[in-house]
């Protein structure tokens, strides 16, 4: 199979965005251009890394991070896994297309939880050089009913298992988590050393903020304590007053944590249909540039390192 091989961003795609230490608050919103916050004590992540994108708001542009992300860090030369773990959508698993082969068994992350298959053998290459993926499909809800043995361990189960068996084969893991807080996404947050949480300037809600920071806390609590909040990514970023008001509330919630603008881009929204990353389907555009610089503050690329 011939796999496509995804762009550097070599030049900056129109104007990038400015790293900073902390947000003036004096600046007028009419003279504030988006930055990168990126606070003294904030920790980058290094390879072999496991993220889950997370927010229980549908549409917090959770898969677009994923995708993105994933895009950015396969290009930097990562090998990269993408899981769904989102049976409602399923959008990951209809933009990142899995390649069958064209005989045998189709595994999902379902067939993980259910102890039908490893996780490797769930994992099937896209059309991206450096990108495979775990898929779902609706079937994916089994797991909210059915309870498996050991469900909020599953995942976690899953991947130590990889690693017992040798060298993983993957650096980076990124988790599309569903628009809930159930259990797969439970299971994802405890399988997870990071959670990186996109909230859409626009669509915020606080108290679903607080019941995500809830949750967090409880599986640091008692089934993943090494899990942190790495980033908050402002995803569809206007200019506004407001979202700067939001950010400032971000970063006092998740102190630790980058907070990175990505600019609103009409090409994000296009990609999915193209079933290709932004970065592919329009290297120029501004989300592409911002989630390339979010890659790279989030998990720096090898040469960096
Ligand atoms: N930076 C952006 N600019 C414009 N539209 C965006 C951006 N990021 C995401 N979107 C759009 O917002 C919608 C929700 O994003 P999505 O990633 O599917 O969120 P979620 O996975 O949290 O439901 C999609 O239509 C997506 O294309
Ligand atoms: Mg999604």
């Amino acid at each position: 199979m011939n796999r496509i091989a995804l762009p550097s961003l070599d030049g900056p795609p129109g104007d990038r965005l400015e790293i900073v230490s902390a947000w003036n608050p004096e600046t007028p919103y009419q003279l504030w251009r988006p930055q990168i916050l990126v606070p003294a004590t904030f920790r980058p992540a290094a390879a072999p890394r496991t993220f889950v994108v997370v927010n229980q708001k549908g549409g917090a542009g959770k898969t677009t991070t994923a995708v993105e992300l994933a895009a950015a860090w396969a290009a930097a030369g990562y090998r990269v896994r993408v899981i769904d773990a989102d049976h409602q959508e399923a959008a990951l698993s209809v933009w990142l297309l899995p390649q069958y082969p064209n005989e045998g068994p189709r595994h999902s992350l379902r067939s993980v939880f259910f102890d039908e298959c490893s996780l490797a053998e769930a994992t099937y290459p896209t059309l991206f050089e450096g990108i495979d993926i775990v898929p779902s499909g609706v079937d994916l809800a089994r797991v909210e009913y059915e309870r498996p043995i050991g469900a909020e361990q599953g995942l976690a189960a899953a991947l130590a298992d990889e690693a017992k068996a040798g060298t993983p084969a993957y650096d980076v893991t990124v988790i599309d988590a569903a628009p809930s807080l159930g259990l797969v996404t439970v299971a994802a947050l405890s399988a997870s050393d990071e959670a990186l949480v996109p909230v859409k300037v626009g669509g915020l809600d606080m108290k679903g903020m607080a019941s995500l920071h809830k949750t967090i806390r409880s599986v640091q609590r008692k089934t993943n304590p090494k899990l942190r909040v790495g980033s908050v990514l402002l995803t569809a970023w206007d200019k506004s007053d407001f979202a700067r008001q939001l950010a400032s509330k971000v970063s006092e919630d998740y102190p630790e944590a980058a907070v990175i603008p990505i600019r609103r881009s009409v090409r994000a929204s296009e990609a999915p249909l193209a079933e290709q990353p932004v970065r592919l389907y329009a290297p120029k555009s501004t989300a592409s540039g911002d989630y390339d610089q979010a890659a790279r503050v989030i998990l720096p690329g090898r040469a960096a390192a």
